[in-house]
């Protein structure tokens, strides 16, 4: 594909630009430029500045032209925390929830992230890659450039590595890139009850190192929660992990406060997630470590947890960035106008420190801010057009999605106005 296109005259270029995290107080600054156009070529930002400053072409026509007059452009987002590949659906634990059962209610009794183990368990290759797919069509049409999948619906060797497996492979022929975490221990599956220690023996000892081998994963996840696996469980897992080369990132802090967040810091994970219960020194021990705060909105909004304290973490220089957590079970949501809404008006974080969490730090919370997360020249052209003149539009049209195009790599993948057509890459 030709990966060659100009955008221009838009009317806010929002650009994010940066190379890394952006703490604090700079979660506020878009950086954005007035009558903006980006030049893509080969699949890399070429140009990004003023329209008065388009540079001449002597061969336009090797480029698309988009017109963005009216229309803000901003780069793509990242989705850095997904359960996207699973096989079968929990409808009835949702019902159950709205009946007053709590999540932790609903594992204890043998549901939960247990029962779509089984349906996974079941899936096949091709019908895992079918389902990814459909959601992956999804999460493009919300502006999402890049998505970070993970493992651990399988808790046995063969399956999650099929699930690694469909995300390598919907990496190759989707547009949306797949980020890939091995989250082999994400709960004791239903014939290792009772069995914690073995069955965290058999993750490290036998399928981490096939994973690493196989070059199947970047990240190691674990569920760090009560009556899970605890801090010592997981430092042990994350360590031996780090030592194969992996990245770290954990769930830390989601239900019950057990130390998550300084036990990420002390590891140097690249990214602490969920963190509900974050306690103060935790979110002092995230800043000082330089862990990024991926924060979690729809699956506290779905279980009707309270929010992370986001502003906090803000005011004590952290990194904050957003994601969907869509999975079967806690959160089945992709929906990116929905977590701005709650971003902004329930978490209270401004619109522009939003902006920032899903694009700059999102791409950081996946290490990947050298290359993804803003319009800067070097960077992947990955960008997309709203339907209306501002950034400003994302949550003040409350839970519908304002993004029109999605250009990939430098290439038009999805465009509204054409019934949402993508292009496979
Ligand atoms: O991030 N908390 C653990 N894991 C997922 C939920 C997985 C599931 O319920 O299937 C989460 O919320
Ligand atoms: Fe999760």
């Amino acid at each position: 594909m030709k990966g060659n296109i100009i955008i221009k005259n838009a009317s806010e270029l929002v650009t994010c630009s940066g190379f890394q995290a952006r703490k604090g107080p700079e979660m506020t600054n878009l950086h954005i430029i007035h009558d903006g156009s980006v030049v893509i070529e080969d699949g890399k930002i070429s140009f990004a500045g003023r329209t008065s400053d388009l540079p001449d072409y002597h061969d336009p026509g090797r480029f698309d032209v988009i017109d963005a007059e009216g229309k803000a452009v901003l780069p793509g987002f990242v989705d850095s925390h997904t359960h996207f590949v699973f096989g079968g659906y929990r409808a009835e634990e949702f019902s159950w929830r709205l009946n007053g059962m709590s999540y932790m209610d609903i594992m204890a009794r043998g549901g939960g992230i247990v029962s779509t183990v089984s349906a996974t368990r079941k899936a096949s290759l091709e019908e895992l890659v079918d389902s990814g797919r459909k959601r992956l069509d999804s999460m493009l049409s919300f502006g999402v450039t890049t998505v970070e999948g993970k493992s651990g619906y399988g808790l046995d060797r063969d399956t999650e590595i099929r699930q690694l497996e469909a995300m390598a492979e919907l990496d190759r022929t989707h547009p949306v890139d797949i980020v890939r975490t091995f989250l082999g221990a994400h709960a004791v599956p239903a014939e290792c009850k009772g069995k914690t220690e073995e069955f965290l023996d058999f993750i490290q000892g036998t399928v981490l190192p096939e994973v690493a081998e196989k070059g199947l994963a970047e990240f190691c996840d674990i569920f760090c929660e009560k009556d899970v696996f605890s801090v010592e469980q997981s430092r042990r897992l994350l360590m031996r992990a780090r030592e194969l080369g992996f990245k770290l990132t954990l769930h830390a802090d989601e239900i019950v406060q057990l130390g998550g967040a300084e036990l990420a810091a002390e590891l140097g994970a690249v990214s602490a997630d969920h963190l509900l219960q974050a306690s103060d020194h935790g979110i002092e021990e995230l800043a000082r470590a330089g862990v990024v705060a991926t924060l979690l909105p729809l699956t506290a909004f779905s279980l009707k947890e309270p929010y992370a304290r986001a502003s906090a973490m803000i005011d004590k220089n952290c990194a904050v960035a957003l994601a969907t957590d869509l999975n079967p079970g806690s959160c089945f949501s992709e929906s990116i106008p929905l977590l701005f809404a709650l971003a902004t008006l329930y978490m209270n974080l401004s619109v522009e420190e939003a902006v920032t969490a899903l694009t700059i730090n999102g791409a950081a919370a996946l290490d990947r801010a050298d290359s993804i997360g803003s319009v800067n020249v070097g960077k992947k052209g990955d960008v997309i057009v709203l339907e209306f003149p501002s950034y400003r539009f994302i949550p003040y049209h409350v839970g519908v999605n304002t993004v029109e195009k999605v250009i990939k790599a430098g290439n038009l993948v999805y465009d509204k106005l054409n019934g949402g057509n993508s292009i496979v890459k």
